[in-house]
């Protein structure tokens, strides 16, 4: 069989995934920070060791800034909504700017929002040949910008992005810049600090060459504490065949 989704989530796995996850199940899996046991503990040190190999990889500073979650769809609904639900929203409208190449989990997300009138939001267009011109990001900054979030690579067409532009720009500005990672983090260098990314959303699952069901959330320091649970449905995003509306389809 030779395999050509890899774009979707990554086979074969990195060797030794699937003996590390059956070591696990086999012998270490009890439940993470809940407990004060050998077990518990162990598990906490293990979470606590792939944060630190993450923070290496994308150049963070603090590693308990690392949040794990379930996929790319799960940290960027958990950034998006944990950023712009918060009670500090309520008299202003905050302006978030994006682009036309996002994937349904960032521009479902955010246009939920703006129907619901929670945020005001701006998608710039690409050229002819995919590509976001930075300038075009800075064109659309207005007084209630608060926040640019954008996808470093399309995973329809593969275009990689300028963040590294987007980024010194967006920080000139005081705003926060949210990347999408979901389809290079493994395959392109990501150093949060030279690219001025404060929130980097990524599957665990693709080019990782990691377990289905894991994704991972940084979230800086420059950002306000994200309240999570504002927000029904929480999880929203592409349903793997039907694109057809700008939100999720009702089930
Ligand atoms: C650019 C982009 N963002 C987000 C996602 C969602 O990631 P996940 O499949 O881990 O939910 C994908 C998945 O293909 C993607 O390509």
């Amino acid at each position: 069989m030779i395999y050509f989704d890899n774009a979707a989530t990554s086979f074969p796995k990195a060797p030794g995934v699937a003996d590390a996850i059956a070591k696990f199940i086999a012998e270490d899996a009890a439940n993470p920070g809940r407990a004060g046991h050998r077990m518990a503990v162990r598990a906490e040190e293990m979470l606590d060791a792939l944060r630190l190999k993450l923070a290496r990889l994308f150049n963070v500073a603090k590693h308990n800034r690392i949040i794990f979650t379930l996929n790319g769809t799960d940290a960027l609904n958990m950034g998006i909504k944990g950023l712009l639900g918060t009670s500090a929203n309520e008299g202003t409208v905050p302006h978030v700017i994006t682009t036309v190449l996002e994937h349904n989990s960032v521009s479902r997300p955010l246009q939920s929002l703006a129907d619901r009138g929670a945020i005001e939001l701006t998608r710039v267009e690409c050229d002819q040949e995919g590509f976001v011109a930075p300038a075009d990001i800075e064109a659309a900054i207005q007084a209630n910008t608060r926040l640019v979030i954008m996808t470093h690579a399309s995973n329809v067409l593969g275009t990689v992005q300028d963040i590294t532009a987007v980024g010194q720009l967006v920080r000139e500005r005081d705003l926060l810049f949210f990347v999408d990672a979901a389809q290079t983090a493994g395959v392109i260098p990501i150093d949060i600090q030279t690219m001025n990314i404060d929130i980097l959303a990524l599957p665990g699952h693709k080019s990782l060459l990691g377990p289905t069901g894991t994704g991972v959330l940084y979230v800086g320091d420059r950002c306000p504490r994200p309240h999570l649970d504002h927000f029904n449905p929480w999880r929203e995003g592409g349903t793997g065949g039907d694109s057809s509306t700008p939100t999720q389809p009702p089930i």
